[in-house]
């Protein structure tokens, strides 16, 4: 029989902390597919099985689904009316459409002129309270706390914790396709939220104990369903790597935009995930950043958003020298679509050919194309 498949919540019920009566508010997020890599270990001459969890194939195109389905949920079960968030783009493209299932309000702090094309147009069409701020992200994530504490509206970012428990999920999906936790698993690291989901998730897979599992987080399936947990590997942009400065960055910056964050909201847990794992953090410039998008655009057929091929351009550099061993299996997680940034791929892209709609003309651009 044929499952209809309706969201993490449903499919996960068991490992989140959710009742029968939590009003569940899904548009069908999860169930991404795992990519294997086909065609780059051979162009690139590697050695190593790499698959991306192609997580921009979420309803809102981005990973922050899985996280905000939890987050929407709990905060309509206890009441709110409005939920906020500051954000590079993601957050409010995905709070924005979960509000709107929802039927409540939601306000969404972007820095201004800084944050990609598709992800506004979301937040606009899903009719959330678009507030851009002159300032970055850092200073929206300050004030949607401050401002929090005496308006009646919910905190959506991933210091709300049943965010990371929705984004955990990723983690159960990997283990089950591949049958294990595979040897490394390499994400972008911005707010380092959805690094830390990941290892909660790892861990309460192996029932290994984690210093980041977070306090009073009911939920009544424990069975134990892998035998290990990876190594956790964070890649910043070199603009935006406070994990690689070891302190916080005042004005970071990079073309991979969802990654521009200073002021990490889940600093303590990354180091613990680093700890815990034995993995490590890592930062590619802009350049390594956008050539990785284009190498997996071209050669496999894969369009993640900038940021995301943080984690793949992280780990092809660290197989080239030799910190990954080869014959290792790892994942990368593509956080977000390539849609979502229309202007940073048409600007590395070649311009379209323009010519007469004739078929001579047609036939020759096909011609000189393929001599
Ligand atoms: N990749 C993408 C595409 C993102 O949008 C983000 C975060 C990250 C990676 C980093 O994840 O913060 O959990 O370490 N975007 C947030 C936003 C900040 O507002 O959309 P993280």
């Amino acid at each position: 029989m044929i499952k209809h498949y309706t969201g993490i919540i449903e499919h996960y019920r068991g490992r989140l902390p959710v009742s029968l009566s939590t009003p569940v508010v899904s548009l069908g997020e999860g169930n991404t597919p795992l990519i294997e890599l086909k065609n780059l270990p051979s162009l690139l001459q590697f050695d190593a099985r790499i698959l991306v969890k192609f997580e921009g194939l979420n309803p809102t195109g981005s990973f922050k689904d899985r996280g905000m389905t939890m987050a929407v949920t709990k905060a309509l079960e206890a009441g709110s009316k409005a939920i906020i968030c500051a954000s590079t783009g993601n957050t409010s493209a995905s709070a924005a459409a979960y509000a709107a299932r929802a039927g409540i309000i939601s306000f969404v702090l972007i820095p201004e002129g800084k944050i990609a094309f598709g992800k506004l147009s979301q937040a606009m069409m899903h009719g959330a309270v678009v507030i851009q701020i002159r300032g970055n992200f850092d200073d929206g994530m300050r004030l949607v706390q401050e401002v929090a504490r005496d308006v009646p509206v919910t905190i959506v970012n991933s210091i709300n914790p049943y965010r990371l428990q929705g984004q955990k999920t990723a983690a159960f999906e990997i283990i089950e396709e591949l049958g294990d936790a595979p040897d490394f698993h390499a994400l972008p690291v911005g707010n380092a939220g959805n690094i830390t989901a990941h290892w909660i998730g790892y861990s309460e897979a192996a029932g290994l104990p984690t210093a980041t599992a977070p306090a009073d987080m009911p939920v009544s399936d424990k069975r134990v369903f892998s035998s290990r947990r990876p190594m956790m590997l964070g890649y910043q942009a070199a603009g935006s790597a406070p994990f690689m400065r070891g302190k916080m960055v005042e004005n970071p910056d990079t073309v991979a935009t969802a990654i521009r964050i200073g002021h990490p909201m889940s600093w303590n847990q990354a180091w613990i995930v680093r700890e815990e794992s034995s993995g490590w953090f890592g930062e590619r410039t802009d350049e390594e950043i956008l050539y990785v998008q284009k190498l997996l655009a071209r050669h496999e057929g894969i369009f993640c958003e900038p940021a995301s091929a943080a984690s793949v351009a992280g780990v092809l550099r660290d197989i080239t020298e030799g910190r990954i061993p080869p014959g290792a299996t790892i994942v990368c997680t593509l956080t977000g679509h390539g849609l979502k940034d229309p202007d940073t791929a048409i600007a590395q892209s070649s311009r379209p050919v323009s010519v007469d709609a004739s078929r001579d003309a047609i036939e020759a651009v096909i011609i000189s194309n393929m001599s």
